[in-house]
């Protein structure tokens, strides 16, 4: 591992670092599995709400991006990221106005979901306001019960000839997210779930076209999914949104190495006792998550390592325990000393993200710039 520059040391903590090298390298694996399959990459944003990150991924290859929230997606509107994909439903009128606002004064190629006549409603009627053309997807339930219709949902035909009937929506597809892969037990049991999310996706299709609806896009990401999948029949669109970064949940699902994490905390260790190290992160940088969508997962919130020894499991130590500000780290064998800087592979990065306002980015250990966490906190 290369050696950390002292400038890296002088940072004040709490902090994020990215690896460069590990960015570029999880942004072309996934584009590259795009392109080998045939299937467009749109990445969602939630993970890193950050420009640069959003441009390295358009640069490799990515149609455009997805976002979760309004305000998140209008960060990327607003500086020249032409197709948006909001993959939530949105039914509030002011959230609707400023978005598809945005949208019409950037020229973006805008792209909304539903699973209730009262999103479409409330989509068509901004539209129509302000004149703008917005494509729409049907979001499926394919087992993470959130949003979206089940394949037997008896209403899904119906639901989607009010879209077509409506002047300024255009049907453009299916769409959905198979976030229970992170719930898997391995990674076989995550290839089977991505493979039942493309015979649902397909039955679907298959539902509408025999109805005379024309299905012109199918979209299915997540991180899992897109790793372990064996085939992309049928599907037209990918949208993993965590691989930019990686952490302990593909680790643990064992569809990704150690070295494939792009994101760390670095922390310093602010008291000792002969149990414990205890460092300036707490669930204020990690987040409380042990798992995706609520779903458990992981022992502990992170992975603490020296400086000197990232990623060596013979130093590996466990966070056991978060307060706000406080991380409690069992410290074995080690002893390290107060004012001693830790590096942490946290167990979720895109809730990390949220928390801090920059990344520091890294390259053969020396610091070769500051991103602006631009979409943080973006909830609205
Ligand atoms: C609708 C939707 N699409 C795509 C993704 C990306 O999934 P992942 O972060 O596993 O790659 C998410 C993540 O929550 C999502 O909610």
């Amino acid at each position: 591992m290369a050696q950390i520059d002292q400038l890296v040391l002088d940072l004040e903590t709490p902090h994020i670092l990215l690896d460069q090298d590990r960015l570029q390298a999880n942004i072309q694996l996934i584009q590259g599995i795009g392109n080998t399959r045939g299937v467009n990459v749109r990445p969602h944003i939630k993970t890193h709400k950050c420009l640069e990150l959003a441009r390295q991924q358009i640069d490799a290859g990515a149609v455009g991006v997805t976002s979760s929230k309004v305000d998140e997606a209008l960060v990327f509107i607003n500086n020249g990221i032409r197709s948006v994909t909001v993959a939530y439903p949105l039914v509030v009128d002011s959230k609707l106005d400023r978005l598809i606002a945005a949208a019409r004064v950037n020229d973006t190629d805008l792209r909304l979901i539903v699973d209730s006549a009262a999103g479409v409603d409330a989509i068509a009627k901004v539209a129509e306001r302000h004149g703008k053309q917005v494509s729409i997807f049907l979001k499926i339930d394919v087992g993470l019960h959130r949003c979206g219709l089940t394949e037997d949902d008896s209403g899904l035909v119906e639901l989607v000839q009010k879209v077509v009937g409506e002047p300024n929506l255009n049907f453009v597809g299916l769409l959905s997210h198979a976030g229970h892969t992170y719930g898997a037990d391995d990674a076989d049991a995550a290839r089977k779930i991505a493979a039942d999310e493309c015979g649902i996706m397909n039955r679907v299709r298959r539902k509408l076209e025999s109805n005379g609806i024309e299905v012109s896009e199918v979209s299915v990401g997540s991180t899992p999914g897109t790793l372990v999948s064996d085939s992309y029949d049928g599907i037209t669109e990918i949208r993993p949104g965590n691989y930019v970064f990686m952490d302990r949940m593909p680790l643990r699902l064992k569809v990704i190495e150690i070295n494939q994490i792009a994101l760390s905390v670095l922390a310093t260790v602010v008291s000792k006792n002969s149990d414990y190290f205890i460092i300036d992160s707490g669930s204020k940088t990690l987040s409380s998550d042990q798992g995706a969508h609520g779903m458990p997962g992981m022992e502990g919130f992170g992975l603490a390592y020296p400086l000197d020894h990232f990623e060596d499991t013979d130093y590996e130590m466990i966070v056991t325990r978060l307060s706000e500000e406080h991380g409690v780290v069992i410290r074995g064998d080690l002893d390290l000393e107060i004012g001693s800087k830790v590096r942490v592979v946290p167990n979720h990065s895109c809730v990390v993200a949220n928390l801090l306002d920059t990344y520091t980015v890294l390259q053969a250990g020396q610091i070769i710039d500051q991103w602006d966490i631009a979409a943080r906190g973006h909830v609205h």
